[in-house]
């Protein structure tokens, strides 16, 4: 371009971008940030140890997500850059070799029949895998496969998938999807591992139906596992005397709820369709509702050493490293997405929750909650929610979390992008904090606009 062209240029873009627009092309930075708590080494720990232990299927899916929004950021729904995430292609850059790998073999393993991406007794954790199918298809070159699968049949692996959730799970009688197969059982991980394959689904084939089902659905569940006293969400509704059941306020629980939401909210907010993010405006902005609920009060019980306790509400409950993680990922992607989208601002996170989430970040970055290997500690065991995962060994020989080591890399993805988009990492609370996301951003797109307007002058 020669530099006689530049104002035109400038003039015309200016022309045309709304403040979104501006918005969405702000920074888009990928693996750690510049001011990060964690050290390349403890993030290849953790991505070894995941490697090795993520094997069950919503452990798969979560560390599938963890990869994708720490190293293919553009990619996933919180994608700030450009449209990479509504339409992905073959020739998108950098391409998710890493997804790719990891998702090949759950595709050769899947035995031909059956629906569900990994047999499960869980309806909902298989689903987990399903955005890193679907974005398989979008990215397969032509004549490609992906374990052994052309690019029909990762298509009919994807639709297979929603079958069996839509069709082949019992509901209650509201038409809530149970989170098990064999009877209904509403657990509040379903939100995380389920809503936004359907809500993604919905935007590749852009079915609004299908988005549209991913929001009921995170309206049934909090309308049936919300507590009205604390607003945060019992574990497992069950109302048969067999099967699964648990009241209480599971913190990790509360965190795949909020979690879930938030890429709910996000697919549909950057849908690169304005007119489809548009359509569901007032969904979003229950969805930032529903989530500052879970994460304000969540903030708001009795923590032990900076961690919540593994039931939130109950301080003989162990103080739990994983689920604090979760919470304080989410607690940034609230404050990114309300400071991004301006109908959403009214449900940033408060000041107090932002500082908690920094201080959890701090706390949980530290040498005495995760060793130089990557492994976080105390944790739940993801088998047994109730208890302390045992024979956790700081050089990873022991027991680990799959799914605590991927809420780190979560954790890390979410504040760099906050801080790179404006936010401030401020764990002093400091005064006007509840909006300190959004008048960070105002900042930004502030000093954009001068930065353009003196560019203008000069070449004038
Ligand atoms: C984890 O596995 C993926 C897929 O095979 C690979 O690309 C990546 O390099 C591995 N990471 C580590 C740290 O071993
Ligand atoms: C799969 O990819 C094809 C080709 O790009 C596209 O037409 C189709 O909508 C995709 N389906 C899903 C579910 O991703
Ligand atoms: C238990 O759940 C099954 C499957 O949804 C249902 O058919 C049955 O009626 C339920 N039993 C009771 C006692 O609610
Ligand atoms: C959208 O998806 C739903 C659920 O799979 C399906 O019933 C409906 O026919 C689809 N609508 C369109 C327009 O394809
Ligand atoms: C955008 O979404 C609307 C539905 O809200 C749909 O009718 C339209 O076809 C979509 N546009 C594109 C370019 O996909
Ligand atoms: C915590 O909340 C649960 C669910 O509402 C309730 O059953 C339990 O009694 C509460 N525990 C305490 C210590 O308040």
């Amino acid at each position: 371009m020669r530099l006689a062209q530049l104002p035109i240029v400038l003039l015309a873009t200016l022309g045309a971008a709304t403040p979104v627009e501006l918005r969405k092309r702000a920074s888009q930075p990928t693996g750690l940030s510049s001011d990060s708590s964690l050290r390349q080494g403890q993030v290849n720990g953790i991505e070894k140890l995941l490697n090795q232990s993520a094997t069950k299927s919503w452990e798969i899916g979560t560390h599938l997500e963890a990869v994708l929004e720490l190293n293919y950021p553009s990619l996933s729904p919180f994608s700030t850059s450009s449209s990479s995430f509504a339409s992905p292609s073959p020739s998108v850059s950098p391409f998710p070799t890493e997804i790719i790998s990891l998702v090949a073999p759950v595709l050769s393993s899947q035995p031909s029949g059956q629906l569900q991406l990994i047999q499960d007794g869980s309806s909902a954790d298989p689903a987990s895998v399903g955005p890193f199918v679907i974005l398989a298809n979008l990215t397969l070159d032509k004549g490609g496969n992906v374990g052994g699968r052309n690019q029909q049949q990762l298509e009919e692996a994807a639709a297979g998938q929603l079958r069996a959730l839509l069709e082949q799970t019992p509901r209650s009688s509201d038409g809530a999807i149970s989170h098990r197969t064999g009877d209904v059982e509403l657990w509040s991980d379903f939100v995380f591992v389920n809503t936004q394959f359907i809500a993604l689904y919905g935007l590749a084939i852009q079915n609004t139906t299908l988005l549209q089902t991913a929001y009921d659905q995170c309206r049934l569940y909090r309308s049936h596992l919300q507590d009205p006293r604390t607003k945060l969400w019992h574990h497992i509704e069950n109302p048969n005397t067999s099967g699964m059941k648990d009241p209480g306020l599971w913190a990790t629980g509360n965190g795949w709820a909020a979690a879930g939401m938030l890429r709910v909210l996000a697919t549909m907010q950057n849908s690169g369709n304005d007119s489809l993010s548009n359509d569901f405006k007032s969904q979003s902005q229950d969805l930032a509702a529903w989530v500052k609920e879970i994460v304000d009060s969540a903030w708001g019980m009795p923590q032990s050493n900076g961690l919540l306790h593994n039931y939130l509400n109950e301080t003989s409950t162990f103080a739990d490293a994983a689920s604090t993680a979760l919470v304080a990922a989410s607690t940034y992607r609230l404050a990114q997405l309300t400071s991004r989208f301006d109908p959403l601002s009214s449900s940033a996170p408060s000041s107090s929750s932002l500082s908690s989430a920094e201080s959890a970040y701090k706390t949980l970055t530290s040498s005495s909650h995760l060793s130089s290997s990557g492994v976080l500690a105390p944790v739940v065991d993801p088998y047994s929610y109730g208890d302390q995962m045992s024979n956790v060994k700081q050089d990873g020989s022991g027991k680990v979390s799959p799914e605590g080591e991927a809420f780190v890399l979560l954790m890390e993805s979410a504040r760099r992008d906050y801080l790179a988009n404006g936010g401030k990492a401020s764990g002093s609370g400091s005064g006007g904090a509840s909006n300190g996301a959004g008048a960070g951003s105002r900042t930004l797109r502030t000093v954009v606009a001068l930065v353009v307007v003196a560019g203008l002058m000069m070449l004038a």
